[in-house]
């Protein structure tokens, strides 16, 4: 497979880190990106600043994969779309940019993608969900699967409204994750740990229950928990403050709408 690949971030950074180690059937790729890209060096790899100087080449290529902020796309879009076969399916993992704004882009005859990957991606470990347009077939599956399947489990969603839901859980959820760790090591120092007790305990209990939690895949999150807390026990009057009133519960679904909002607001015309 040859790959067009436009931003090479942390996103596109991690894919090509995963299709270079597993992509059985990848020639090369081609990445576009104006800063200096960090990477082990690979004959399969070449880079260009931009888009004029990568189709002065002429390269063949099975698919492009955008990578760039949501804020770049317009920019980006007019800039190559001229530039490549109306028949090369394009990959957008930009958060909140909609398959309509792809197509106008793009043009409508194209096979277009939209898929919203995680972080945990860059090891692997990370889940995406993509949604595409009605001029994917077959053989574009399979492409479209090759490429995310790298990043972790893949899923594909029934209808596109459904990304901005998915962009505010597992997009963003990383964060929430990283945010409730330094919330744990906050509260560890405010009963007397010493800062760097604080947060490896923090940091260690978080990474160990997680994996925990994939080991026992048979467990519910629910049934985990209940597990670790004994009646009338120091677990049980601790959670008593997350979940009496469902103040975790309500919390989250604050942050996740917020998210969801946003990610509704990206996709307005600016
Ligand atoms: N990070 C996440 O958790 C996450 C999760 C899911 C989806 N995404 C989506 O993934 C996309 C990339 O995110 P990221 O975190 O990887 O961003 P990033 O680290 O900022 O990477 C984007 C890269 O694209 C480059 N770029 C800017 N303009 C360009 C152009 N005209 N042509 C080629 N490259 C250009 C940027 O260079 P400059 O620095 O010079 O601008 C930057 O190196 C975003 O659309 C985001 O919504 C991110």
């Amino acid at each position: 497979m040859k790959i067009l690949l436009v931003g090479c971030g942390r996103m596109g950074g991690a894919m090509v880190k995963g299709w270079l180690a597993s992509l059985p059937s990848l020639v090369r790729i081609d990445v576009i990106e104006p800063q200096d890209v960090h990477l082990p060096s690979d004959p399969r790899l070449s880079f260009f600043k931009d888009g004029p100087s990568w189709s002065a080449q002429k390269r063949e290529i099975d698919v492009v994969v955008l990578a760039v902020k949501p804020q770049m796309m317009t920019e980006v879009n007019t800039a190559l779309a001229p530039l490549v076969s109306p028949h090369v399916p394009v990959l957008s993992i930009a958060a909140g940019i909609t398959l309509t704004n792809l197509t106008k882009a793009w043009g409508e005859m194209r096979p277009i993608i939209r898929a919203m990957p995680n972080t945990p991606g860059a090891i692997g470990r990370g889940v995406t969900v993509y949604v595409t347009n009605t001029n994917i077939n077959e053989n574009h599956k399979v492409i479209i699967n090759s490429l995310l399947v790298v990043l972790g489990t893949v899923y594909q969603a029934i209808e596109e409204p459904m990304m901005d839901a998915v962009t505010a859980v597992s997009g963003s959820g990383p964060a929430y994750l990283y945010n409730f760790v330094e919330a744990l090591e906050e509260a560890g120092k405010s009963v007397g740990l010493p800062p760097a007790l604080a947060c490896a305990l923090a940091r260690e209990t978080v990474t160990g229950a997680a994996a925990l939690m994939d080991h026992e895949k048979d467990q519910s999150p629910k049934a985990l928990r209940e597990a670790v807390t004994s009646p009338g026990g120091t677990t049980e009057a601790g959670l008593y403050m997350l979940m009496g009133n469902q103040v975790l519960e309500d919390i989250m679904k604050m942050a996740v709408k917020a998210a969801w909002v946003r990610s509704k607001n990206l996709a307005q015309p600016q």
